[in-house]
């Protein structure tokens, strides 16, 4: 069954059980400044999950357009895309467990012909407030012994394995949904709920590395072998100020399954790339490609990598400095980088814009692909060509280096010519030749902090900067640990900007009695040098004991002094500003400790992506 008849069947089958079919919304989310991108099909639904009467009805279902930015690292493997489809259906308080599991089981096994015997579930455990999920395990046993299968339920898989089981429970950590994440990670009002994962066994036992993926392989494993398709969200809660859950007015279903991965399960096809969805792209990049940097695993990348740039293109965005734009010039420049293009060289990716624009030309769900044919590949092909060569004279550069790169040599070249420190890697590795990693980084500090020092010369010494957080704090106990946390966080954004450089902004920021979570905007990992210093520039700055001062100015005034708005955001006329002697100076709303001793020793616990140039930091104090 090829992945356009799953689509088709998909939502005709929900149409036949009184679902209104709507479009995809668009992958770049209007009117919503707070997330770059639609990241799973409920994104749009959530007023309608909260309460709000959505004019199609209770039921509703679609084919949604998505895009991870988290995942371009990943791409390469046998399983990861940054653009897919989901398949997705709702329930805005009308049909809850029963009818959805029925339905949904019914559609993989008759429809998609999915082999009930390679069908795995997953459902929540339970937690110290939320309930265990029984009543899932009773609909989905029966569901299993229509088809001969006794489908035994287990606990402990992580541990013990699957032991001839076919229903396991895990923690909130793993069957609960939620945009956000976890429970804990949630943000207050948000919807979420306990869900029942589908995975599909491709049976491939070798790939389970004991010492990478843990003592055990299980459905939950990062292994490959066994794939989620699919989840039922059963979305009946909202997060409140306390931390606590209390029930949505309404119980809704939040159906969505990856239409890639549902076709690899029904084409028994463990390798995504292999299906035929990637069929007539991965054939025109084979053909074109001829000089892959990574072999197979570069050309699932420049698959992937141009397919999500030919939506991304197709809703108007365009290659840029920044934010979304940013990210679909790494997309491009990534995928020329992985073709080894060099400017110059016979120019072979048309024919690959063709293929992916045709394997969508037939599908009138997303004519906008097809309609703005011509406009796409000019986009694609200007920034592909731009990059390429700048890149070849880069090389030239390279090919005059000895056996041992210095850093200052690595340095000049992505300085230069913008020649990317991955790229030099790779043709290192290639070519036997090593790189002074350690220096390269230094060297670009350096050069951070001198265009630091310039930066801050322009806005008279201070940064003036918008805290756009939440404190989340149940007792007055909690309350002056997450009051503590928060003048920390002051501490923390000033340091990143004074060791990284003024490019980084604050992009989010959540505060428990129990850590702090900043989120900012920076294009890769910081090395555990940079790390340090940070945390050490915080606890200096708590040892000079500064005082905590706020003054009101009008949003005029606070802006004139040289602040740092966070634009997207609506400011009131008056806004308080909180200097911290004069380490930190940000537009707030407080409270904040009086003097930085009280807040203790603070201790960076976490550093990672969370999208692709953003950046989330937890630290504690002590
Ligand atoms: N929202 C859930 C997910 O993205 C199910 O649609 O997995």
């Amino acid at each position: 069954m090829t992945h356009t008849e799953i689509r088709d069947k998909f939502l005709k089958f929900f149409e036949e059980r009184g679902h209104k079919i709507v479009p995809s919304f668009s992958l770049v989310p209007e009117n919503d400044p707070s997330v770059l991108f639609t990241t799973a099909g409920m994104q749009p639904m959530i007023p309608y999950l909260l309460g709000e009467i959505h004019p199609e009805g209770k039921r509703i279902a679609n084919s949604q357009k998505c895009f991870r930015a988290q995942d371009i690292e990943e791409v390469g493997d046998n399983r990861h895309t940054t653009f897919f489809e989901m398949l997705g259906n709702w329930s805005f308080g009308d049909y809850w467990k029963k009818e959805q599991l029925n339905w949904i089981f019914d559609f993989l096994v008759n429809e998609a012909k999915i082999n009930p015997q390679n069908l795995y579930i997953t459902v929540f455990a339970g937690n110290n407030q939320i309930p265990r999920d029984t009543e899932s395990v009773q609909i989905w046993k029966e569901l299993f012994k229509k088809v001969d299968i006794e489908a035994v339920d287990l606990e402990n898989a992580e541990q013990e394995g699957m032991r001839n089981g076919r229903i396991f429970y895990y923690s909130d950590k793993k069957n609960w949904w939620s945009l956000s994440g976890t429970p804990e990670e949630m943000a207050v009002g948000q919807p979420g709920g306990p869900d029942s994962e589908m995975f599909y066994d491709f049976g491939n036992t070798e790939q389970h590395d004991f010492e990478k993926y843990g003592p055990a392989c299980h459905v939950n494993c990062d292994c490959g072998r066994y794939l989620e398709i699919g989840n039922n969200v059963f979305m009946e809660y909202q997060k409140q100020a306390n931390g606590s859950f209390k029930p949505l007015p309404q119980k809704n279903i939040d159906f969505g399954g990856g239409l890639e991965r549902i076709t690899a399960a029904s084409q028994n096809q463990s390798d995504i790339f292999s299906t035929d969805f990637f069929e007539t792209i991965m054939e025109a990049v084979k053909k074109h490609v001829t000089k892959p940097l990574d072999g197979e695993r570069s050309l699932r990348i420049i698959s992937d990598h141009l397919r999500a740039s030919v939506f991304l293109i197709s809703e108007k965005l365009r290659p840029s400095n920044k934010d979304r734009g940013y990210i679909l010039r790494r997309l491009i420049r990534r995928a020329t980088m992985h073709a080894t293009l060099r400017g110059g060289d016979k120019y072979p990716f048309m024919e690959i814009f063709d293929s992916i624009i045709d394997t969508y030309k037939d599908t009138a769900y997303y004519s906008e692909i097809n309609a703005n044919r011509e406009e796409i590949e000019k986009v694609l092909h200007e920034e592909a060509q731009r990059f390429s060569s700048r890149i070849r004279e880069g090389e030239e550069h390279y090919l005059k280096f000895g056996k041992k790169i210095s850093g200052e040599e690595a340095f000049l070249l992505e300085q230069s010519y913008g020649f990317p420190i991955e790229l030099l890697k790779e043709l290192a590795k290639r070519d036997g030749k090593e790189i002074d990693e350690t220096r390269f980084r230094k060297e670009k500090e350096q050069h951070q902090e001198i265009s630091r020092a310039g930066a801050e010369k322009k806005f008279g010494g201070h940064g003036l900067l918008m805290d756009t957080g939440e404190l989340k704090a149940g007792n007055e106990e909690e309350l002056k640990k997450a009051t503590r946390l928060h003048t920390a966080t002051h501490l923390l954004h000033a340091s990143l900007r004074k060791v990284l450089g003024p490019d980084v902004h604050q992009a989010g920021s959540d505060i428990t009695s129990e850590r702090l979570r900043f989120d900012f905007t920076f294009p890769r990992k910081m090395t555990p040098e940079e790390i340090k210093r940070v945390e050490d520039m915080v606890n200096e700055a708590v040892q000079k004991d500064y005082s905590v001062t706020k003054e009101e100015l009008s949003y005029e005034d606070a802006i004139k002094s040289g602040a740092l708005a966070f634009f997207k955001l609506k400011y009131p006329p008056k806004v308080n500003v909180y200097s911290v002697g004069d380490f930190s100076k940000e537009l707030c709303g407080g409270p904040h400790v009086s003097r930085t001793r009280e807040i203790g020793k603070i201790k960076i616990t976490k550093e990672e992506a969370i999208s692709a140039g953003v950046r989330r930091i937890r630290a504690t104090v002590e």
